[in-house]
């Protein structure tokens, strides 16, 4: 429940107690003053009429005197007159007087008593009169309580209405005044932390109460201002942080084309060596004919297209971009990955080749990913004895990530017959500047820039390995747009 509601319905329990205890002491002061008149009216009435049948007495005698009763009672007034007789020795003899006139504590004194006994109940009033020869005689009045009992309903209406109008202007007061004073700035507080947590930290709480939730609205709007700060140094920071992994990236890529380099020089050899003896031939004349010589020179043409296309391959590798990822062929980019470290492996004296019965759609950065399966490579080339063998199989299977749910991926598998990694150097080989080459052979950074660009695709790496058998790094990455499942 909203706090304001409950404020509301706690002050409106209070409020309601309150007046309902009101009116109740209203009602009952209005009616206990209304009885009394209404006795006191009757008593002085009865008074005046026993003055009247005593001097009727005096004047012409108990018949008139009775007479005069009589007619009273015959009036169409609601107020009944008669005689009563009262003897307190044999009450038995006087059935119809009511029993406390013949208590002596009534006895001979003047007397008003209400009956509640029927509906609407009878009010009385009792005066003693001498009436020779009875010398124990009363004048009884006696009226009906309807007229009292529809009056006493009235006041009841009326301070009902009166009660639930009073609860009804209070509850839209407290209402107002709780709007006003709580849930208005409340409310304003709770979309300015919202705002805050959506980053709009120049968002600012507009409370300007000088009570407790202004100053909640005034810390808030600092604590936004620091948040503000905060954010901005963080975003530098990230910013540097980028800048730094990018560096690190590039120093790494040019490491690896460094290590390219030896293979890449002895892959141009040959061509070199062939377009430099056709050059000669032509230089010397050394041909049969001048469609020899062109023939020669197309062969030079192709040797330095041959070279070109080795050298950009190169260039492209080794040029620093920021991560583009779009739908690719793992087996292509596999395939020309394999194609730049082929010099080395043939150097090296190590099998080579790439595994994949069809094209594996992933959604990546092409020159981003050749750099991880170039580190991959080498690490596997690096480890693995003349006559060897390194696979790259691509594929796609289903999987389920360190943290995340189970799904379909492209997965690229780099798989040596190398020494294999000592199961206490396996969970170091992604940790940066980790490296059991010797100093200038390798600067422990190949796995973990891998391990950074594969996060970033949204993917993850795993590695296995046993001694003496070889070493297995599976990449696994988001299937293309058009895959997912
Ligand atoms: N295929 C593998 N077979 C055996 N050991 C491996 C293999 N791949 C990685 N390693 C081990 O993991 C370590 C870390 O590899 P990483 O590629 O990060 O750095 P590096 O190869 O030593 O140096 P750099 O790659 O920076 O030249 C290696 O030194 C090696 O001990
Ligand atoms: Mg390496």
């Amino acid at each position: 429940m909203r706090l304001s509601w409950k404020i509301n319905l706690g002050l409106m329990l209070a409020i309601s107690t309150v007046l309902v205890f009101q009116a109740h002491q209203r009602l009952g002061r209005e009616v206990a003053l209304f009885e009394n008149d209404v006795r006191r009216d009757h008593h002085v009435m009865g008074r005046a009429l026993r003055n009247a049948v005593e001097d009727a007495m005096e004047d012409a005698g108990p018949a008139a005197a009775i007479d005069l009763v009589r007619r009273l009672d015959a009036r169409d007034d609601g107020l009944r007159i008669r005689y009563v007789e009262l003897d307190a020795s044999d009450p038995a003899l006087r059935p119809d007087a009511p029993r406390y006139l013949l208590d002596p504590v009534g006895l001979g004194a003047e007397v008003v008593h209400v009956d509640q006994a029927g509906d609407p109940g009878w009010l009385y009033t009792y005066v003693p009169i001498a009436l020779p020869p009875e010398p124990e005689t009363a004048l009884e009045l006696r009226e009906s309580l309807a007229s009292q009992q529809a009056y006493i309903r009235a006041t009841q209406v009326r301070i009902a209405e009166w009660l639930v109008l009073m609860i009804a202007v209070s509850w839209a007061v407290v209402a107002v005044l709780i709007r006003w004073l709580v849930s208005g700035p409340i409310e304003s507080l709770i979309a300015h932390a919202r705002r805050v947590g959506r980053r709009d930290f120049a968002s600012r709480a507009h409370v300007g109460s000088h009570d407790e939730l202004g100053e909640l609205g005034r810390e808030l709007d600092q604590m936004a201002a620091a948040l503000q700060a905060a954010d901005q140094r963080l975003v530098t920071e990230q910013e540097a942080k980028s800048r730094a992994v990018d560096q690190l990236r590039h120093a790494d890529r040019l490491m690896t084309v460094g290590q390219l380099a030896a293979g890449v020089a002895h892959e141009l050899g040959t061509p070199l060596n062939v377009a430099q003896a056709r050059a000669k031939m032509i230089a010397s004349w050394d041909v049969d004919d001048e469609e020899d010589a062109r023939g020669n020179a197309r062969t030079i043409a192709e040797q330095c297209d041959r070279m070109t296309a080795i050298i950009r391959q190169l260039l492209d590798f080794a040029r620093p971009r920021a991560l583009e990822a779009g739908d690719e062929d793992l087996a292509a980019v596999a395939r020309a990955a394999v194609g730049l470290v082929a010099p080395l492996a043939r150097k090296r004296g190590v099998s080579l080749d790439v595994v994949s019965t069809s094209p594996v759609g992933a959604r990546v950065d092409r020159g981003q990913l050749q750099q991880v399966l170039l580190n991959l490579l080498s690490n596997a080339l690096h480890a693995t004895p003349p006559d060897g063998m390194v696979h790259v199989v691509v594929d796609e299977v289903v999987a389920c990530p360190p943290a995340g749910e189970e799904g379909r991926f492209a997965r690229l598998c780099v798989r040596d017959t190398g020494a294999g990694i000592p199961p206490e150097n396996l969970p170091h080989v992604f940790e940066p500047f980790f490296t059991t080459k010797d100093v200038g052979e390798g600067t422990g950074l190949g796995l973990s820039v891998s391990h950074g660009i594969v996060r970033d695709h949204g993917g993850w790496i795993e590695a296995r390995s046993e001694l003496g058998q070889g070493t297995t790094f599976e990449v696994y990455l988001p299937p293309a747009s058009g895959e997912r499942a």
